[in-house]
């Protein structure tokens, strides 16, 4: 990983993401959660803060090492729900099956670099009847939309991290036997992120 990866784009997207805007966009996303949940791509912890009191800790999977120290501040100023790092990589979580009541990812999902992997261990790690929350950019419906996202994506790659433009989470999630429990569809602020999706995701 090189120096902009390692350390510009952390700190980048813990300024970008983690605005008042953005934290009124992930509330819906995390209602509901309780219990022990695994966040995959925990990145600085944008989501510290908007746990609904019913989480009871919180199991953090993230690779980038700034992301992980820029959390630091944020959990010393919400010690509740308890956050323990406990993986690197969300295609391979070290942790028994069914240890989650649920799987929590927010603009992770476009970035992970096994997608399919990915979805496979969330379903591994829930336990029956356990959702994944998620709140992910992705491929707008809109044909025009759609082109520019095409186009865009390979720059968008190298910018963002391996930030994809055109995947869908919610097809993704159903292709890996998810049931979508609920699913909201909105337009993202910039018109190159597409369409917002939001919702829950039941594994059966
Ligand atoms: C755009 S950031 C989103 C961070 C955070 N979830 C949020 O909502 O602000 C994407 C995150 O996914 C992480 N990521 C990249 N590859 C990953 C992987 N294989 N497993 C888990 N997380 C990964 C990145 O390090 C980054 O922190």
């Amino acid at each position: 990983m090189g120096f902009y990866e390692a350390q510009v784009l952390p700190r980048a997207v813990h300024v970008l993401l983690g605005t008042p805007g953005m934290a009124r966009i992930r509330r819906p996303a995390l209602a509901g959660l309780a219990g022990t949940v695994v966040e995959l791509g925990f990145g600085s912890g944008s989501n510290v803060g908007l746990y609904p009191p019913a989480v009871e800790r919180v199991l953090a999977v993230e690779p980038n090492a700034t992301a992980r120290h820029l959390a630091g501040r944020r959990l010393e100023r919400h010690p509740e729900p308890p956050v323990e790092w406990v993986g690197l990589d969300g295609a391979r979580v070290p942790l028994p099956d069914a240890a989650a009541d649920a799987v929590l990812v927010t603009f992770t999902l476009c970035t992970i670099p096994d997608l399919d992997a990915a979805l496979g261990e969330a379903r591994r790690l829930l336990r029956p009847g356990g959702a994944v929350h998620f709140l992910e950019h992705g491929l707008a419906p809109d044909p025009a939309v759609a082109r520019r996202q095409r186009r865009l994506e390979p720059l968008q790659k190298r910018l963002g991290g391996g930030c994809h433009l055109t995947r869908d989470a919610p097809t993704a999630l159903e292709r890996a036997g998810f049931r979508l429990a609920e699913l909201h569809r909105f337009r993202a602020g910039s018109a190159v992120l597409g369409t917002m999706s939001a919702g829950r995701a039941v594994r059966p």
